[in-house]
């Protein structure tokens, strides 16, 4: 694994094919590993990783400017417990980390590709969460949320009929980890559900 330039703190794996150790990124791998999927323009993503310096984050994003900026970002702030990887997530759950290594998914605003014709196209779905339940830990959580209600109704609906999942309180974020697309469609409720896988 090369870790990074000096001046990024972006994973670059080396190879694209085996599961990668991601806790070798970080300066201290014993500590726990979150991911947030789709991490898009990242104000979730940093707040939480400055709130809890004690947990490895992860953000994944397939868009490489979004990862660029974060990165930068990172970089300033020396948050030194967080990683970007531009790469995509259904990609990276299913084939890059290691079986029962996350404790903690955040799903937020994933695109929901509204018209049925491109349903097709959206991350969460069986296979998706067969990958989410080979990689969380026993104990580890999935929180989802998003704006648009009929895609939220079909997640909740997925995962509630997952034998491997139980339903817990859905997480809330505090106001300043509010994610982009959380305030930029802040007139809207959102639906939110969480999951511990068993
Ligand atoms: C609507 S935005 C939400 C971003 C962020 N979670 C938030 O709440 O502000 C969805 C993000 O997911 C990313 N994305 C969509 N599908 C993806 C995939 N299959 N793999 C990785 N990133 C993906 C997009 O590039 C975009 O940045």
């Amino acid at each position: 694994m090369s870790l990074s330039p000096t001046n990024s703190l972006r994973i670059f794996p080396e190879q694209w094919l085996d599961p990668i150790d991601f806790r070798k990124c970080f300066e201290h791998p014993e500590h726990p590993f979150e991911i947030d999927l789709g991490c898009g323009k990242g104000r979730f993503l940093l707040a939480r990783a400055r709130k809890f310096p004690k947990t490895n984050f992860l953000g994944i994003d397939r868009l490489l400017n979004r990862i660029k900026r974060i990165d930068r970002k990172i970089v300033r702030q020396n948050l030194l417990n967080t990683r970007v990887l531009r790469a995509d997530g259904y990609y990276t759950v299913t084939f890059l980390v290691p079986p029962q290594s996350v404790e903690t998914y955040y799903v937020f605003y994933p695109d929901p590709w509204p018209k049925g014709k491109h349903h097709h196209n959206r991350i969460f779905n069986e296979p998706f969460m067969d990958a989410i339940a080979r990689t969380l830990k026993p104990g580890g959580k999935l929180h989802a949320a998003t704006d648009h209600l009929p895609y939220f109704e079909k997640i909740h609906k997925l995962i509630k009929n997952d034998a491997r999942f139980e339903e817990t309180e859905p997480f809330v974020p505090s106001e300043d980890e509010t994610s982009d697309f959380e305030l930029i469609f802040a007139d809207k409720t959102p639906g939110r559900c969480s999951f511990v896988r068993k």
